[in-house]
């Protein structure tokens, strides 16, 4: 059975979804501080802290539990900035505790959600695995980090796992009824979005004097569905024995800010009004990753790798909920 960490999240719901549609048991955990309860589905679900031994001991004991994903992270690189201690906490002490009780309990597979944060300002694009790890901020700290830490429980006692460095993850189950509802809200796409439903009186374009193409910051933006399939791949790896491994994962195509802006207006049939701000603090000018390992290894394959599709799927959500899971019925 798989322990889902972080289920009631973003990325942690979509996953549960798939994990829902292939038949495969599972259990999500989740404190709630951030993750929704309706996010959850029809997945079984237990409510704890990673922070709380107890939690985990009791959890392990009670389930048979082969291989944990974890999704149960803070991801703000801006609240980073201003609250390392809390990130800290959460994303490297929770995962001792974490691993401590995976150690305990004989449990030694792991799935972990990593960033392109990692990398920090890039010597090259697109980004391959072996770009040096230099994080230009907490966040990314945090996350490299915890991969240090797992490859040392590695060697130390066998743990094996699959670091996952998502890009820009985004858009939306088709069906409309799981999205991304972060509060507040951070992130390019969610507010594009919200602009152009007029729920925002623009967007604001941070920076238009990047060495870029049209002068905006270029992301990989990467559908979550595409992210939760990779971790199905992750699994069947690990399963058949699988050494440990860490793969990018991006859809090797950048998208600017003003491009995102245009495939908005474009999906939504809507104009985003925009405003052009200063750069955001810590922003690169470019970040698009080489995924080709991934690719040749396991087959992995973005199924939704245009951007159309990405906004289409994030438009339908929103449009739906424009409250996020707090929206009435
Ligand atoms: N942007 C704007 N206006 C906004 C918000 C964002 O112009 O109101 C721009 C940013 O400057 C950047 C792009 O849109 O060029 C994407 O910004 P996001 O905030 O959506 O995403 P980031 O690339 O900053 O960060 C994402 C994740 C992080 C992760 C990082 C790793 O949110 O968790 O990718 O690459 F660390």
């Amino acid at each position: 059975m798989i322990l889902v960490l972080g289920g009631a999240g973003y990325i942690g719901s979509h996953m549960l979804k798939v994990l829902r549609e292939v038949g495969e048991p599972h259990l999500a955990f989740d404190n709630l501080e951030r993750g929704h309860l309706a996010a959850l589905g029809e997945s079984p679900f237990l409510a704890g802290d990673l922070r709380q031994p107890n939690d985990l001991t009791r959890l392990f004991a009670e389930h048979r539990i082969d291989t944990v994903m974890h999704f149960a992270a803070y991801i703000e690189v801006g609240e980073s900035v201003k609250k390392p201690a809390e990130f800290y906490w959460n994303n490297v002490y929770g995962v001792l505790v974490l691993l401590e009780q995976m150690r305990l309990a004989g449990v030694s597979q792991i799935v972990f959600s990593s960033t392109a944060a990692v990398y920090g300002e890039p010597d090259y694009v697109p980004l391959d695995e072996a770009h040096p790890t230099r994080p230009g901020n907490p966040y990314g700290e945090t996350k490299l980090a915890v991969e240090r830490m797992l490859a040392a429980f590695g060697d130390a006692y066998g743990l094996r796992s699959v670091c996952l460095r998502y890009f820009n993850a985004a858009g939306a189950d088709p069906a409309g009824v799981l999205g991304e509802d972060h509060d507040p809200e951070t992130h390019l796409i969610p507010l594009v979005i919200q602009a152009a439903l007029g729920r925002r009186p623009s967007i604001k374009i941070f920076g238009d004097d990047y060495p870029t193409p049209d002068g905006t910051g270029v992301r990989d933006y990467v559908h979550v569905l595409d992210l939760a399939k990779a971790h199905l791949l992750a699994v069947n790896h690990l399963r058949r024995g699988g050494a440990s491994a860490t793969y990018n994962l991006g859809t090797g195509h950048g998208h600017s800010v003003k491009e995102v802006i245009s495939a908005v207006e474009r999906v939504s049939g809507r104009p985003v009004p925009v405003e052009i701000a200063p750069r955001r603090a810590g922003d690169t000018a470019q970040l698009v990753a080489a995924s080709d390992a991934i690719q040749r290894d396991w087959g992995w394959r973005p199924q939704f790798g245009q951007l159309d599709q990405i906004v289409e799927h994030a438009f339908r959500w929103f449009e739906a909920h424009p409250e996020g899971y707090r929206t009435p019925l």
